[in-house]
């Protein structure tokens, strides 16, 4: 018997889009929503509930669309509001959900709020934003922007300056205002009375900003956040959110939140009448190979991988509820950092069992579930997002040659998660007819959709199970989750458990073999192997010796 309450929202999967790189219709070289509207019938063959949509906004693209410009409209670039409205409709036939990523923390500097609020200290748009007078001479306080320098850019017209946590050209919207959290609403409204089921909201947990806005204690890319991150009016704006519009829908709000812990995370997203958001992304479990940051690397480390899931397995469950997600648009694939590129297959599919099983709703970034892996890019001048060329000025200021950069880039930016989708071994990978915007992976032409979906054993095929088998499981869905071996360096192993029913999922992250013996009162052989990524499955002594990143899930 479960205690959880049960939804369509914690029974789904998502799957995130990235439009750029998606598919392209006309040639353009750019992926855009004729090329998703397309691909709907694929996207449904993965047995998904909803699709996610990372910013399709007009947008100056100095974050590629996390800068709107219009938050109201479709980018031009990826066609029309109709074109939108065919995809909604053509998702929801299919039974399909929707949703919109919401990014109010920051709009873009080309906004008209924006454009209206640099005009005069007077104009009615001015305290849109966070603006302030310097001190002596120099920036308000000490704060840093997580992509460029300080956090602060100066207007000379104004004499003031405007805080930017991302890019100069992401102001940060003063959330104090209520005139400010309206047009939020107003937003919220517009999407949702389209017919959209909900928001992935981006950096959510910034828009309260300390009192003050006091210095920060010095630390690269991110002096400040202490300030910020859960800020003192946070709880209360997402609650009147909640409470104007979003309780007025049946929909769904996902938050995206650096540096939360299980604690601050309850105080969000503790089910009950003071529930802000459904779920959260956190991001403790993407931090096993670095350090706060996917640029100070550091060997992986499975003990911490576990660590940081189990924390939150067991903090939140029959209280809250966990997004599970092991890749999108913001990191490297992650076969390249978790699991191997010489078991590519067996540890992709490893990884989408480990994460997939888990108590939550799963998102799975485009390309993921074929395996993509990182790319390599020769120089700076073939990368395209702010956030390596930020990482590039601050390590040439330490030293690195530009061939020293690339490598580390080549293994941790997010232009490995952004390259486009590998749909066949045709010219160009099958994503576009023209000049595609950037690097296709060599790899397409063994690494793609259409082989992948003619091959009953390919890492493809392995997510469709595996999500079916979820969706017809409710112990994969609501069980209660336990950890076995917690000190294991080479095994992942855990059960979960609903009324009598029993799923053991054991994960090796070791290319060498290891001995693994069942936890007491399991009997292998009385289970059911459900999931395995190795056609031979053999039990000796109520274990086995794995092989290679291998996986096996059986249910009692
Ligand atoms: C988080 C988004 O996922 C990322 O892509 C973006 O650059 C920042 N927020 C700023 O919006």
């Amino acid at each position: 018997m479960s205690e959880i309450k049960r939804s369509k929202f914690k029974e789904m999967a998502v799957y995130q889009i990235w439009t750029r790189s998606f598919c392209d219709s006309n040639g353009d070289g750019i992926g855009d929503l004729p090329g998703v509207l397309g691909k709907l019938d694929y996207i449904k063959s993965l047995g998904v509930d909803g699709i996610w949509f990372s910013p399709i906004y007009p947008s100056p693209n100095a974050d590629y669309g996390y800068d709107i410009s219009d938050y109201k409209n479709i980018n031009p670039e990826f066609g029309t509001l109709d074109d939108f409205r065919q995809i909604l409709d053509g998702a929801h036939e299919r039974g399909m959900m929707v949703f919109m990523d919401l990014v109010v923390n920051h709009t873009s500097d080309e906004h008209e709020w924006f454009k209206e609020s640099r005009k005069s200290v007077d104009n009615p748009y001015h305290d849109y934003y966070i603006w302030r007078k310097g001190r002596d001479n120099k920036p308000p306080n000490n704060w840093l922007s997580n992509f460029e320098g300080c956090a602060w850019e100066y207007d000379e017209g104004l004499d003031e300056y405007y805080l930017h946590i991302f890019a100069k050209k992401q102001p940060d919207l003063n959330m104090d205002n209520p005139k400010v959290r309206e047009e939020v609403k107003d937003i919220m409204r517009f999407w949702l009375d389209m017919g959209v089921d909900g928001f992935r909201e981006d950096v959510i947990t910034f828009i309260s900003k300390a009192e003050g806005l006091p210095n920060g204690i010095p630390m690269p890319a991110a002096t400040g956040i202490e300030h910020y991150r859960h800020g003192p009016h946070l709880d209360e704006y997402l609650l009147e959110f909640r409470r104007d519009v979003l309780s007025k829908y049946d929909c769904f709000v996902v938050g995206e939140s650096p540096m939360m812990t299980v604690d601050s995370a309850l105080s969000l997203i503790e089910e009950g009448k003071d529930q802000k958001l459904d779920m959260m992304f956190n991001f403790q479990h993407m931090e096993a190979d670095c350090i706060m940051t996917d640029w100070v690397k550091t060997p992986f480390s499975l003990r911490k991988l576990k660590g940081a899931m189990s924390r939150w397995q067991n903090g939140l469950y029959g209280r809250a509820w966990n997004a599970l997600y092991i890749e999108n648009h913001d990191h490297a694939r992650i076969v390249d950092r978790y699991g191997s590129r010489d078991y590519r297959e067996e540890s992709a599919k490893m990884l989408a069992a480990m994460y997939m099983l888990q108590s939550g709703t799963p998102f799975i970034y485009q390309g993921q579930e074929i395996g993509m892996t990182n790319i390599e890019l020769d120089g700076i001048s073939e990368c395209k997002d702010i956030a390596t060329f930020n990482a590039y000025r601050l390590f040439k200021k330490l030293g690195f040659s530009e061939k020293r950069f690339m490598k580390l880039a080549n293994k941790v930016s997010r232009e490995n998660a952004r390259t486009p989708v590998q749909w066949s071994s045709e010219e160009n990978a099958g994503f576009t007819t023209g000049k595609p915007w950037f690097n296709i992976n060599e790899n397409y032409r063994s690494i793609n959709v259409r082989d992948e979906d003619k091959d009953p054993d390919s890492i493809l095929n392995f997510y469709r199970s595996l999500i079916a088998f979820r969706k017809e499981n409710d112990v994969a869905i609501y069980g209660k989750y336990r950890e076995f071996y917690p000190a294991s360096n080479s095994l992942f192993v855990y059960e979960r458990v609903l009324g009598s029913r029993r799923m053991l999922v054991v994960c090796s992250f070791k290319e060498r073999s290891v001995r693994f013996d069942s936890p007491s009162g399991y009997d292998l052989n009385s289970g059911k192997l459900v999931l395995s990524n190795y056609k031979d499955n053999k039990i000796v002594n109520n274990g086995f010796l794995t092989k290679p990143y291998e996986v096996r899930v059986y249910l009692f």
